[in-house]
């Protein structure tokens, strides 16, 4: 699997954590930044990992700022992704069964990095449960559909 990381200065120590526990689980990583600690704007690199996932480029997308909320909202303005903060390895898991979750968002602040571990091992290795939770996906799918149609107008 090719998974696409991105994160604030707030997230860059989590960030490089994750990453080792990525070689280790087997995972081709694409480093989208920060790459130091100086102050940066969370939209600029939830832009890059949320535009390879959008466009296929990558299968799926790892951001973390420090809280996640700021990634998320970038994350999920882009046509096909569903991104989701996790806080624990229940959300964790959900957000594969039921949501099918391209991107993982992460708060740095937020969660130890025991947790974060834990998050990431189980949403790289929960399948999707597909049946009535596709028929969900569909229709947030045609909610995109629809507002696109109306930005075009
Ligand atoms: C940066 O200080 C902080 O605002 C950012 O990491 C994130 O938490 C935004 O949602």
């Amino acid at each position: 699997m090719k998974i696409a990381i991105g994160c604030d200065h707030a997230g860059l120590q989590l960030k490089e954590n994750i990453k080792t526990l990525l070689v280790s689980l087997g995972v081709e990583i694409l480093d989208y930044g920060t790459g130091d600690s100086c102050s940066v704007d969370y939209p600029d690199y939830g832009e890059r990992v949320s535009d390879a996932v959008s466009s296929g480029a990558v299968e799926r997308g790892i951001l973390i700022c420090g809280t996640g909320l700021g990634m998320s909202i970038v994350a999920n303005k882009f046509p096909g992704v569903r991104a989701t903060l996790c806080h624990n390895s229940f959300t964790a898991r959900m957000g594969r069964l039921h949501n099918d979750s391209n991107i993982l968002v992460l708060g740095a602040r937020t969660i130890d990095e025991r947790i974060a571990a834990e998050i990431v091992r189980i949403w790289i290795e929960t399948p999707f449960e597909g049946e009535r939770h596709s028929r969900r996906l569909e229709k947030i799918s045609i909610i995109e559909s629809k507002l696109n149609d109306r930005n075009r107008e």
